[in-house]
């Protein structure tokens, strides 16, 4: 008998394929509505293993329904969706995809930062609008120039490096903060300067968040790190919701105390607050960071494989509680 695995969301027919050669699998491939609360524990109730999403929640009270669960493989490289001490108390391996996004979520962070700065999305509906009647203008859409000015880089993880890495091409100077500061070869490798959170709110002009959502990390730019920051500064998250206050981000973008922002992460997405839609000073895209077919499929692969590993007595390669090896379920 092949173990049973609930696939919470649509996937590539090829990872379908292959997770079927392995598994009996529930999918989700005709629909793929996000499954909640009793649906969610009703398909997980008799199953081995589940491939879940970012959006998919992994809480206590999912895990209780699922008895014979032995592992949780998240489709993504953030996973502030499960409950990662339930899945430990409960002998549950759980696993993420890391590595195999930095260099695209990297590039969606520069996408972002260079069209809040240079106003492009702001220029493109103004084009469509039909608003294009006369010719050039001197000062017409002037945006902040991004080449010789001081990137803020918060989170100095795989993503944070790599974004900083992209900074080199553009002689930015580059200053970061995180939880611990990276060795001085990787300072000296990327050219940048570990400054407390503070300083770079103060000196930087682009700020790009690049850390995982944690409770600690809520709201870690509300208000009052906003009043710190340059009134041309711009401030780029795509990382994950939650980590900006948007409430007081809408009400500083709104009042000018700062020049952009460029989001691909929200509170409550996909239901944003409707104070962003009023703005022209905000680019704004639907949580794809790591969307591109290849870093996409990679991802998929990762947790495939991690599916494959713990249900087969093997240690998952992307193994977040690895307290509980010893221990899990069997
Ligand atoms: C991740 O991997 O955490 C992304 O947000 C999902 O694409």
């Amino acid at each position: 008998m092949k173990p049973k695995i609930l696939v919470t969301r649509a996937t590539f027919g090829e990872i379908i394929d292959k997770l079927r050669e392995r598994f009996d699998v529930d999918d989700n491939q005709k629909d793929d509505k996000p499954l909640i609360g009793d649906e969610l524990r009703r398909r997980l109730a008799d199953k081995d293993g589940v491939l879940s999403t970012g959006s998919d929640r992994i809480d206590a009270a999912t895990l209780d329904a699922a008895p014979r669960l032995k592992a949780v493989c998240n489709n993504a490289v953030g996973y502030n969706n499960i409950d990662l001490a339930a899945c430990t108390g409960r002998g549950v391996l759980a696993t993420n995809t890391p590595g195999v996004l930095d260099d695209t979520t990297a590039d969606t962070t520069w996408a972002l930062l260079m069209a809040a700065a240079r106003r492009i999305t702001e220029g493109e509906r103004w084009v469509r609008a039909g608003s294009w009647i006369e010719g050039w203008k001197h000062d017409r859409l002037l945006g902040q120039d991004v080449h010789h000015a001081t990137l803020g880089v918060i989170g100095m993880g795989r993503i944070g490096q790599a974004i900083a890495r992209r900074a080199a091409g553009f002689s930015m100077r580059v200053l970061y903060h995180n939880r611990t500061r990276a060795s001085r070869t990787v300072e000296k490798a990327l050219g940048a300067r570990y400054v407390s959170l503070e300083r770079l709110l103060r000196q930087s002009d682009f700020i790009s968040l690049n850390l995982p959502y944690s409770p600690e990390a809520h709201h870690l730019i509300g208000a009052k790190q906003i009043d710190l920051m340059k009134p041309t500064a711009v401030l780029v998250n795509a990382a994950r919701g939650g980590i900006v206050d948007d409430a007081a981000l809408i009400a500083a973008l709104k009042a000018r105390r700062i020049a952009a922002a460029g989001l691909d992460v929200f509170e409550g997405e996909p239901r944003l607050n409707p104070g962003f839609f009023e703005l022209d000073n905000v680019v704004m895209v639907p949580h794809i960071g790591s969307a591109t077919r290849v870093t996409r499929l990679a991802m998929a692969s990762v947790a495939l494989r991690n599916l494959a590993a713990a249900l087969s007595g093997r240690r998952p390669p992307s193994l977040l509680n690895p307290e509980v090896w010893p221990k899990r379920r069997r």
